[in-house]
């Protein structure tokens, strides 16, 4: 099996981790851990690979050591960290873009057109918004239609991390914070449609009396992802979709268990297609 050694434990990094390594479909290889010029996250883990300052490359074993970043200035300064501790040019590769991320956007762009020439009526949703980087597509795609943002904008709530402690230890410590609400309307092309509902999924969902036609599900967290199934499949347009993202992470997330438990309580199953992105589930009504 590849023995990986990543450099850059950001999103670059993390995305590495999900689409190259542990997604079921995509992935392959064993990461043998993440390097970072940060202190802040030395010592941390990401989606339970540990964290180590750039000197550990010296004693890791190693196939390939992937830097993961999408600044050309950084990138040529960690090539060359990189050899200054020993490792040979020949296995430095990198990690820039996010392909994943771009299907993802490529489904709602498409989504978009064929709800209009199909008149697939509704709002669109995304529970679990970050910093919004997925949202402003959303936003983008549907100039005309509310678009309803689900988040603490906190982070993971306790009561989620009480009950997964083992995935929320997983995600990168102290990333789900480093948002707020201007942050991602700063983002909205179209930001009169936005409704923020800021607070715990499922509490949030109390009052919204809509009917949707897209929605993004990306919580990482088994109970909200049930919670919110549970609330937008009996509110879901003939011809409407749910993206539930993270489908493929098994090792990490337990997004599958989900629809799954969703389908075994309810006695309905749901159509599903598989999004070429190596993480996402498309579920069509
Ligand atoms: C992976 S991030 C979302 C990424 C985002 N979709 C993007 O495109 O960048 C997960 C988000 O889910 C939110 N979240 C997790 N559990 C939640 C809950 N029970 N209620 C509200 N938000 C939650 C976190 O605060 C975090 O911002």
């Amino acid at each position: 099996m590849e023995k990986v050694l990543l450099f850059g434990a950001g999103l670059r990094g993390r995305d590495y981790l999900y689409t190259k390594i542990q997604s079921a479909v995509g992935g392959g290889g064993y990461c043998v851990g993440i390097l970072d010029n940060s202190p802040e996250k030395q010592g941390s883990e990401v989606h339970g690979v540990p964290v180590y300052p750039p000197e550990k490359a010296r004693e890791l074993e190693f196939d390939k050591a992937v830097i993961c970043v999408n600044e050309q200035s950084r990138r040529e300064s960690m090539f060359e960290q990189l050899k200054s501790l020993g490792v040979p040019e020949e296995k430095i590769q990198y990690h820039k873009q996010s392909d994943a991320d771009d299907k993802r956007y490529g489904l709602v762009q498409r989504f978009s057109r064929l709800a209009r020439e199909q008149n697939i009526s509704g709002a669109a949703a995304e529970c679990g918004v970050f910093r919004g980087a997925f949202a402003k597509e959303i936003n983008k795609a549907f100039p005309d239609r509310k678009l309803y943002l689900f988040d603490t904008f906190t982070g993971f709530d306790e009561r989620d991390i009480a009950r997964e402690p083992s995935v929320s230890k997983c995600i990168e410590a102290g990333l789900s914070n480093q948002t707020s609400i201007e942050t991602v309307m700063g983002k909205m092309k179209h930001p009169e449609n936005v409704i923020i509902k800021k607070g715990y999924v499922p509490e949030t969902f109390a009052g919204v009396d809509e009917v949707f036609a897209f929605v993004s599900l990306d919580m990482d967290l088994y109970a909200p992802t049930l919670a919110a199934l549970e609330f937008f499949a009996p509110r879901m347009s003939p011809g409407g979709v749910i993206c539930m993202h993270d489908w493929y992470n098994e090792i990490v997330f337990h997004i599958k268990d989900a629809l799954y438990d969703f389908e075994r309580r309810s006695g309905r199953r749901l159509n599903k297609i598989p999004l070429c992105d190596e993480l996402s589930m498309v579920l069509v009504f």
